[in-house]
């Protein structure tokens, strides 16, 4: 079976969210199933920096690849690099790719976004015709690569390609919310027939959607879990696009949720070199030592026995941090710490940043993306908080819970197909949930959690539980492989 991976992120080569986490272990495990998988992402500037401190070499392959874009000629070289087995294959082009961040800055998103992520879509198709590799699945992920089915039916030169006809397409929607919406003249840039500007096609209220063609014209969708797979077709959760998921669900094999699994070998307390010490489930020294360094490093007051909360996020509306904020008083007066590292839009910034001056010693912020020092606080907070509006899938939780942190969610998404609530079920309950997205609710939720908290030997069976589960990739990656077989089976 041989796979082809596109995708605008991958760990540990160049990270915003969970997509780079997905497609940095995805791929090893197909390839461990026995696929043939290739992964194809641009060569930006952070992968350039990030493979030197691997002491990994790309080789230029010398196959230089042309996409023609807005009536003009783009090239780009294709280099190739290994990263433990996996062949990757990075795109370049520095007029694109060589920028301070991969999306956006602090002003906003970058204004030529549509080309950037046209020329990865369409050179990707170059690559592969290059190599003479015949994919039987190609793999997109999100909006970013969603020109390659939009293309494969309606593009000139690319449509009908005898090349591809072998291949069936899979689309990974990993957040609803990113949908790629450009001005109607997109479509003339991008070479598309502009008959597809109708609600039909890839019209969405004005403006051209690459993510709803990408979902209408690909041979299945799937996201990354059950739950959000049926949230996803109501208006609440839809984005607008619920009654197209609506729509294509009627084919009962065409919308699939396929919970994301977390990387065990890369997020293991055991190995991590980013923790003050190393430790394994049942150590509960090892894990308080953790929490101590963690509190000296954020200067915190360091009293052991306070329950330290912590938050690794992305700061956008998604993540409720708006309501971490506005529940700090009572988050307080219950006698919490909390640990936020966050990067994103600049009013969460400025609201974090007057909470931190107000809650100095028992609350600490840290701006921007670190991946070590995440480690750090998963494995140094006793909770870990995800109170989302809305969550595909979310690995905070469960990478959490490998670090004995017990996460505290909102009961939404994957959060729902991952966490059970310790509180109604003693049993297997592995966090604690609350359902409305409001104070009272989030902070009953923690309520609960600092009453088990206060009973030592309850709160280690918990943790023991917690490190104990298992969200591999194991049975995950096999669903993708299932899928695969089942629409290779359809093209013969
Ligand atoms: P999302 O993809 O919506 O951001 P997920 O929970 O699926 O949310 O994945 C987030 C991933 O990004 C996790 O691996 C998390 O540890 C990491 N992460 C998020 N923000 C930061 C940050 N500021 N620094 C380091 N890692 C971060
Ligand atoms: C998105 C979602 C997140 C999911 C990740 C990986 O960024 O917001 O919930 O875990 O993609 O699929």
């Amino acid at each position: 079976m041989k796979v082809l991976f596109i995708s605008p992120e991958m760990e540990p080569l160049a990270k915003v969210g969970g997509l780079a986490d997905v497609v940095g272990a995805l791929p090893k495990e197909l390839q461990n199933l026995g696929c043939d998988v290739r992964v194809i992402i641009p060569l930006y500037n952070q992968v350039k920096e990030n493979l030197q401190s691997l002491k990994l070499k790309a080789k230029n392959l010398r196959k230089e690849i042309i996409v023609c874009l807005d009536w003009l000629p783009f090239k780009g070289d294709v280099m190739e690099a290994t990263l433990n087995g996996l062949t990757l294959y990075l795109l370049k082009n520095d007029n694109f790719f060589n920028r301070e961040q991969i999306y956006s800055t602090p002003k906003g998103d970058y204004q030529d976004n549509d080309l950037r992520f046209a020329f990865l879509s369409l050179g990707a198709l170059e690559i592969a015709k290059a190599l003479d590799f015949k994919p039987d699945i190609i793999h997109c992920h999100d909006w970013q690569t969603a020109l390659i089915p939009i293309s494969l039916k309606w593009r000139r030169h690319v449509k009908d390609d005898p090349f591809f006809s072998g291949s069936k397409i899979v689309f990974t929607i990993h957040n609803i919310s990113y949908q790629g919406l450009f001005p109607r003249e997109m479509l003339e840039k991008l070479g598309l027939p502009l008959y597809l500007f109708t609600p039909q096609g890839i019209e969405f209220y004005g403006k051209a959607s690459l993510l709803k063609g990408g979902i209408i014209y690909s041979d299945t969708v799937t996201t990354v879990s059950p739950n959000y797979a049926q949230e996803i077709k109501t208006p609440e959760y839809g984005n607008g696009l619920d009654g197209v998921l609506r729509l294509i669900s009627q084919d009962s094999n065409k919308l699939v949720g396929i919970l994301n699994g977390v990387d065990y070998e890369a997020w293991n307390p055991k190995t991590d070199n980013s923790l003050y010490l190393n430790y394994g489930n049942g150590d509960v020294n090892g894990k308080l030592k953790n929490k101590i360094e963690l509190q000296k490093e954020l200067g915190l007051n360091t009293e052991e026995e306070k329950p330290l909360l912590g938050m690794v996020s992305r700061l956008t509306e998604q993540k409720g941090i708006d309501l971490v904020v506005e529940t700090l008083p009572q988050i307080s007066d219950l006698g919490f710490q909390l640990a936020i590292l966050g990067s994103g839009e600049e009013k969460y910034v400025r609201m974090l940043d007057i909470a931190k001056q107000r809650y100095k010693g028992n609350l600490s912020v840290v701006f921007g993306f670190h991946d070590e020092f995440a480690r750090r606080i998963y494995a140094g907070s006793d909770m870990f908080l995800m109170p989302s509006r809305f969550e595909p899938c979310g690995l905070g939780q469960m990478i959490a819970l490998r670090y004995g942190s017990i996460p505290v969610v909102r009961g939404t998404g994957g959060l729902l197909d991952s966490i059970r609530d310790y509180s109604f079920d003693r049993k297997n309950g592995n966090g604690f949930v609350f359902h409305d997205f409001s104070k009272v609710s989030f902070l009953d939720a923690l309520t609960r959690a600092l009453l088990v908290y206060e009973n030592r030997r309850e709160w280690m069976g918990l943790m023991e539980r917690a490190m104990q589960e298992d969200f591999s990739w194991k049975r995950s990656s096999e669903r993708y492989l299932e899928l695969y077989k089942r629409l290779k089976g359809s093209n013969q």
